[in-house]
């Protein structure tokens, strides 16, 4: 893997940069000439070893973080030992920045978001903001850490 790159105080530093190195390279072209793109060992392998580092029973891995948001809006509603967790008609409280696929999964499965004002710090969910549009029909927060940023979560 790629080092990150330092930076000193006064230097801008860039909002992303290239981390594909020669070693993610040559494992990408192996997994190629396997010809199983999506379902293969290397998949499997990956699932369990990240199953493992987080501590959780299983890993399933997806082709996009949109198809996880649906997945984990999905199995609170219907599915895996999380269910019965949130039902149609239940809150959502999510922050004002986020990407399409964090409020349509949500939408799509018959619960109600609700909009959350940023802190300028963290960019994401203000906790006082939170606090406000708290009802007794709020169910969850879906929690986003921008850019890598983490949310205030002891506040939260
Ligand atoms: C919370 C969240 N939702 C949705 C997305 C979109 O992911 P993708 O472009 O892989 O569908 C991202 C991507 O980083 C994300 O962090």
């Amino acid at each position: 893997m790629t080092k990150s790159k330092k930076h000193s105080d006064n230097e801008r530093v860039p909002l992303t940069f290239d981390s594909i190195g020669a070693e993610e390279k040559e494992a990408a072209i192996k997994v190629l000439e396997t010809g199983f793109y999506t379902m293969g060992k290397e998949v499997g392998a990956f699932e369990e070893l990240f199953a493992a580092f987080t501590g959780a029973q299983h890993c399933v891995m997806v082709n996009s973080g949109s198809s996880a948001n649906l997945l984990l809006v999905a199995s609170y509603l219907h599915g895996l030992n999380r269910e019965g967790l949130l039902s149609p008609g239940d809150e959502v409280l999510v922050p004002a920045l986020l990407w399409p696929t964090t409020l349509w999964p949500i939408v799509q499965l018959g619960l109600k978001p609700v909009l959350v004002d940023v802190s300028p710090e963290t960019m994401s969910i203000d906790i006082n903001d939170a606090r406000s549009k708290l009802s007794a029909k709020t169910k969850a927060i879906f929690l986003i850490h921008v850019l890598g940023i983490p949310a205030n979560m002891e506040a939260m």
